[in-house]
C-alpha cells in the first residue's frame, strides 16, 4: 500500500542553487567527515547526495597533530586532527579520478597557513575542471600573523576572502567560525569581499579533561566541538547570518536526523551539510534526504523553496 502511495504522490522538487551550482537536493557532507568520497562507497550512492564536500585541502601534504586527537563528549565529539589532508597535489592525482566518475558537484575545502597560501591553493583549483566550487575555510590561524585566526576578525578575513576571490575562477563558498562574538559582522566583511556563499558553522573551541589522569583529554589541549550539542548555536548562527547577508547560506552543526536539517531550511539555509552524524551512521545523509522529502509530501509543498525562510514568527 505505501508502495503504491509513493507511486501516485508527486514527488517535491528538492533541487536548489548555491552559487551557481545546481545540486539534485540540498544535503552534503561536512569537510573532513566524509574523506575524499570513495571512503563513503561501500555505504551510500554518491549520486543521491546533493553535492560532495572533501576534507580541507592545503598546499603541501599536513600530518595533522599527534594523537589522542578526538574525545567523545556528551552529544557531541573533540577533534583536533590538526587539518591533516594529502596536499592538493596527490589529491588531484590520487582522489580526483574516483570523482571524476561521480555524477555529482564536488566542492573542495582548503585553507593555507598563510595569506599567500590560500592564495596559491585557489589558483591550484582552477586547473581541477571537475571542481565545481572551493569552500573556503577561515578558521586557521595565520602563521606569519602571530597565529591570529583569520576568520575571528574581520579585517584579516575580508583579507583572504578578497585574494582568493581574485585567484579562484569558481563559486566561492566561504565558511564561517562560531568561535567570534558577533558572527554577522565577519559575514557581511567576506560577503563584501566577494564570497558567493556562506558556510556555517565551524566547530566551536572546547576542552575536556581526564579527571583519572589529570590530562587533558585531546593533546593539543583544546579541540573543535561538532554533533548535535553545538546545533542550537549553529542554528542560531544561521538565522542571524541569513539576516544579515543576501548570499546563499549554507547550514552546519549538529544535524543527524531530517527534522535537524528542516530547522536549518526554515531558518533559511538554502543547503545544509552533515559532519560527525556520517561517523555514527554513514547512511545518515540518504534518511535524511529521504526524510526531508517526506515532510514535504506531508505539508503539501511542491517545492523546497516554500519552506526555506519560512520561520513563522
Ligand atoms: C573530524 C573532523 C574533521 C573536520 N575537518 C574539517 C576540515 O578539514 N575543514 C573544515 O572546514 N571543517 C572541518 N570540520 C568541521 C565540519 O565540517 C563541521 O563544520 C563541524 O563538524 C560541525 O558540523 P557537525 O556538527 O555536523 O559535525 C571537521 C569536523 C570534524 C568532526
Amino acid at each position: 500500500m505505501n508502495e503504491l502511495k509513493k507511486a501516485v504522490v508527486k514527488r517535491p522538487d528538492m533541487s536548489v542553487e548555491i552559487a551557481g551550482i545546481k545540486l539534485r537536493n540540498p544535503v552534503m557532507p561536512a569537510s573532513g567527515t566524509f574523506g575524499y568520497g570513495e571512503e563513503y562507497t561501500p555505504f551510500i550512492d554518491m549520486e543521491k547526495i546533493g553535492a560532495i564536500v572533501t576534507k580541507g585541502l592545503s598546499l603541501k601534504p599536513k600530518a595533522g597533530n599527534p594523537t589522542p586527537r578526538i574525545a567523545e563528549t556528551v552529544s557531541g565529539m573533540l577533534n583536533a586532527i590538526g587539518l591533516q589532508n594529502v596536499g592538493i597535489e596527490a589529491f588531484i592525482q590520487h582522489k580526483m579520478p574516483f570523482l571524476r566518475t561521480v555524477n555529482t558537484p564536488v566542492i573542495a575545502n582548503f585553507f593555507g597557513n598563510t595569506l599567500e597560501e590560500y592564495g596559491e591553493v585557489a589558483r591550484r583549483l582552477n586547473d581541477i575542471p571537475e571542481i565545481a566550487a572551493g569552500e573556503l575555510n577561515i578558521s586557521c590561524p595565520n602563521v606569519k600573523q602571530g597565529g591570529i585566526v583569520f576568520g575571528t576578525d574581520p579585517k584579516a578575513a575580508s583579507e583572504v576572502v578578497a585574494l582568493v576571490r581574485k585567484n579562484l575562477q569558481k563559486p566561492l563558498i566561504v565558511k564561517l567560525t562560531p568561535n567570534v562574538t558577533d558572527i554577522t559582522v565577519v559575514a557581511r566583511a567576506v560577503e563584501e569581499a566577494g564570497a558567493d556563499a556562506i558556510a556555517c558553522i565551524n566547530t566551536l573551541t572546547g576542552m575536556s579533561v581526564d579527571v583519572n589522569t589529570r590530562k587533558p583529554r585531546i593533546a593539543n589541549m583544546t579541540g573543535g566541538l561538532s554533533g548535535p550539542a553545538i546545533r542550537p548555536v549553529a542554528v542560531r548562527m544561521v538565522h542571524q547570518v541569513v539576516q544579515s547577508v543576501s548570499v546563499p547560506v549554507i547550514g552546519i552543526g549538529g544535524i543527524v536526523k531530517a527534522m535537524d536539517a528542516l530547522e536549518f531550511l526554515i531558518v533559511g539555509a538554502k543547503a545544509v551539510q552533515v559532519g560527525t552524524a556520517n561517523f555514527v551512521d554513514p547512511t545518515a545523509m540518504i534518511s535524511i534526504i529521504e526524510g526531508i522529502e517526506a515532510f514535504l509530501i506531508e505539508e503539501g509543498i511542491d517545492d523546497i523553496h516554500e519552506l526555506i525562510g519560512s520561520l513563522r514568527l
